[in-house]
């Protein structure tokens, strides 16, 4: 999918923090970029490749600037975002508002401008930025200010993913701060806890998401499956594939940047299958980006036990609508079509179409009710369709 312009869709990439951490080289990084090519992921719309924390040396030069490590990265990161430019991909790096960076490592406090000027000259085109040792005599709003001011200013186009963990009120000042994207969420682990915890968290969130400035519900877990080398994202690992479908399907319909987080020179026919399910990714991809709303279903115990209904309005005049239950046990879930704004005097219809098993369901009057497994989600496009 082509960006109109920067920051206007998701963002959608691949980052290297969920899997390898520390573990990363500049061979990792050209293989990733390749099977972007080959097996699809780029014609399915991802497009960055993010290095994320642990790619420096821990000091700056004599000159104050960054240096990568030359035993990582022993060709330098220009000649590696050259070869991700060859291939018609973007290059994504990261650095931290604090001192140092989560990791430990150099952080672009008191150096915004000048680091910022680093990575426009190795072609960098999307900058990670982490909240770690900021000092706290220091406005985070400030921090962010500054970094997206020396970006727009380094001579190059970059795009600014703010990472603050979703803390101080972030929704409320990161958009006039000039972010692309920000962290509206804690960091992810690979296990369904995580993903229903994330998710549940964003219900109040979506009127801050939308072209420009998008809500970043964290990496992509899909297809992990507890092969991670960092303690924290690889605890109690692995969901199962309904879980993975679910993770990728909320953070479709909820609007957030799709960063894949797997090894996926090793991915397997379902995780392919999930990441490039292209009626999901164009949900996420709508051009006019709208939050989502939520409908609870009646009875109040099918809420309670973790039901809830999805809708986006789309550019075309189409509704996504997804279904989820996230608790346990297998339930029905009706959804009345007034709920939609469907008038039942004038008696509008909808054509549904199920995103997951890509075939049309016929058309339908009033209401339409699913039975959704447990941890599962059904998710329909929806067309309506004039009673005549
Ligand atoms: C924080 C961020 C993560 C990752 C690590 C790197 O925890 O939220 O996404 O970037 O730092 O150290």
């Amino acid at each position: 999918m082509e960006n109109i312009k920067t920051g206007f869709h998701p963002p959608m990439g691949w980052n290297s923090w969920n899997t390898f951490t520390w573990d990363i080289n500049e061979d990792l990084i050209k293989q990733v970029a390749d099977v972007f090519v080959e097996e699809g992921y780029k014609d399915a719309g991802y497009e960055y490749i993010v290095i994320d924390d642990c790619w420096s040396l821990k000091q700056r030069d004599e000159n104050g600037n960054l240096v990568a490590d030359p035993e990582k990265f022993p060709s330098g990161m220009k000649a590696l975002a050259d070869y991700i430019h060859s291939k018609g991909l973007k290059f994504g790096m990261y650095s931290c508002a604090g001192t140092h960076t989560c990791a430990g490592y150099p952080g672009s406090f008191e150096y915004e401008f000048q680091d910022a000027k680093q990575f426009a000259s190795w072609g960098v085109d999307y900058l990670k930025y982490d909240y770690c040792y900021k000092p706290r005599a220091m406005d985070g709003e400030l921090l962010y200010r500054r970094m997206a001011l020396a970006l727009k200013n380094s001579g190059r186009d970059i795009l600014f993913s703010a990472c603050n963990w979703g803390e101080d009120h972030v929704h409320d000042w990161i958009r006039s701060a000039g972010a692309h994207m920000y962290r509206s969420t804690g960091d992810i682990q690979d296990n369904w806890d995580s993903i229903k915890r994330l998710a549940n968290s964003q219900m109040d969130k979506a009127p801050f998401t939308g072209n420009f400035c998008h809500n970043d519900m964290d990496m992509l877990v899909v297809g992990m499956r507890g092969g991670s080398n960092n303690d924290f994202i690889g605890t109690i690992g692995g969901c199962t594939d309904t879980e993975y479908k679910t993770h990728f399907a909320l953070w479709c319909m909820m609007g957030s940047p799709l960063m894949i987080g797997c090894d996926i020179r090793k991915a397997d026919a379902m995780t392919k299958r999930i990441l490039m399910n292209k009626n999901f990714i164009a949900i996420n991809q709508d051009d006019e980006a709208r939050g989502f709303y939520v409908l609870h279903p009646e009875p109040q115990w099918l809420t309670d036990s973790g039901c809830f209904i999805l809708v986006k309005v789309l550019a075309d005049g189409d509704l996504a609508i997804g279904f989820f239950n996230l608790g346990e046990g297998q339930r029905g879930i009706p959804l009345q079509f007034w709920d939609l704004g469907l008038s039942t005097a004038s008696g509008e219809m909808l054509s549904l179409y199920d995103c997951w098993e890509e075939k049309e369901l016929g058309v339908f009057k009033g209401q339409y009710h699913v039975v959704v497994p447990s941890h599962d989600c059904v998710i329909l496009r929806g067309k309506i369709v004039p009673n005549d």
